[in-house]
């Protein structure tokens, strides 16, 4: 049995769907403040089978142990958390709160309850602003936003637990750029008012939902002039923790994996192969650079190949194919007439 917290998200979600799949069982925990109950519907349509759903928060330590308990859990794949850098940046203490308080209550449980098996989703936020590309796991740590710091106090207290006792099994994953969605369809990334994120935009503006895209920034030192990302599939970031799971089943170790593909893509490649995938044209406008982005940034994913056995496999167009699915027949995201869904 593994414990999902926040798996009613957009990796959650997608996640929970490879672990069904893979006959594992599975509980999620998750208080949906960045979700809906739906998505876990879905994943139960997608697999013919079926999950426990706990509703709680991962603050809520004597939540978190009853979860424990009643799940038999052996391990957690620790989703929760939020994720908005901006909002991040004018109200620190709620990331502060629900990140690494959230992520002490979680542990704290787990530790009473004797699970000592962690997934942890990390970021290559947690590399700053790169000093060398590709980025290596061993490049320095630091963070240039509230959002960012949660991540990096969370790998450090994790480390600084495993140090204290070695029978915890603790994988930091560092994703990438996560894009795309499952390929029926039916889960996918269900952002909350204006996007943040490039892919989502992207797809909104394809679907006639917003106007153009404002590309931030032309100017930085990279082929084209835009920001250059790692963008990993989904449904590839879900496979890369069950993975994950399976080497902690046979070392007990605290390590960071990156998970990407390996290639950076620039914002105008992006632009273009979501035409090509969707059929519909994506207007765009140059504007200024967005405060805090950095010019480029891509993963080393020899690591991951080499100790989980892992890599990446769909491309740029499987990825914008499957968010355009998404996207089209969902125009709303969860909250879309579902009926003939
Ligand atoms: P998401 O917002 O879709 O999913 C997070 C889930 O956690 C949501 O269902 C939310 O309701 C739940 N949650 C939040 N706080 C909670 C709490 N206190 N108690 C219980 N549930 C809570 O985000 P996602 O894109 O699926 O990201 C999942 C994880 O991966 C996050 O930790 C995020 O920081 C990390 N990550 C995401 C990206 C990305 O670009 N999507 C990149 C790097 C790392
Ligand atoms: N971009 C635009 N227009 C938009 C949105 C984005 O031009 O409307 C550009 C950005 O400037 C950047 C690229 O598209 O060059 C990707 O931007 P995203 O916001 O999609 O992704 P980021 O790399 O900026 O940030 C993401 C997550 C962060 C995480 C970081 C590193 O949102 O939470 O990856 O993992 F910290």
């Amino acid at each position: 049995m593994i414990l999902v917290t926040g798996g009613a998200g957009y990796i959650g979600s997608h996640t929970c769907v490879e672990l069904l799949q893979a006959g594992q069982a599975v509980t999620v925990v998750d208080n949906f403040c960045n979700s809906q109950a739906e998505s876990l519907l879905r994943v139960e349509r997608i697999t013919g089978k079926t999950l426990t759903v706990i509703r709680a928060d991962i603050r809520d330590r004597a939540a978190m142990e009853q979860a424990l308990r009643s799940s038999g859990a052996q391990a957690v794949i620790h989703f929760a958390g939020l994720k908005a850098v901006g909002e991040s940046v004018e109200n620190p203490l709620a990331y502060y709160d629900n990140n690494v308080g959230g992520t002490v209550s979680l542990l704290q449980a787990m530790q009473a309850c004797g699970v000592k098996t962690l997934v942890f989703s990390s970021s290559a936020t947690v590399y700053g602003d790169p000093q060398r590309l590709p980025l290596q796991e061993d490049h320095p740590l630091s963070a240039t936003n509230p959002y960012g710091t949660s991540k990096l106090v969370i790998e450090n207290m994790l480390r600084d637990l495993h140090r204290s006792d070695a029978d915890w099994r603790i994988s930091i994953l560092r994703y990438f750029n996560p894009v795309g969605a499952h390929a029926s369809g039916l889960i996918g990334e269900d952002p909350q008012g204006t996007p943040n994120n490039l892919l989502p935009y992207v797809a909104q503006v394809a679907v006639g939902a917003r106007t153009h895209v404002n590309v931030w920034g032309n100017d930085y030192a990279t082929p084209d002039g835009t920001g250059v990302r790692d963008y990993i599939h989904v449904v590839d970031l879900a496979l890369g923790h069950l993975k994950a799971l399976e080497r902690l089943r046979q070392h007990a170790e605290c390590r960071a994996i990156n998970l990407g593909t390996g290639t950076g893509y620039s914002v105008l490649d992006m632009l273009r192969a979501f035409e090509q995938a969707s059929g519909r044209p994506v207007p765009y406008q140059i504007a200024g650079r967005r405060a805090g982005d950095i010019a480029a940034c891509y993963a080393d994913p020899a690591q991951a190949a080499q100790l989980l056995g892992w890599r990446a496999e769909r491309d740029l167009q499987a990825m914008c194919q499957d968010a355009w699915r998404w996207q089209s027949g969902n125009p709303q995201g969860y909250r879309s007439d579902t009926s003939n869904a």
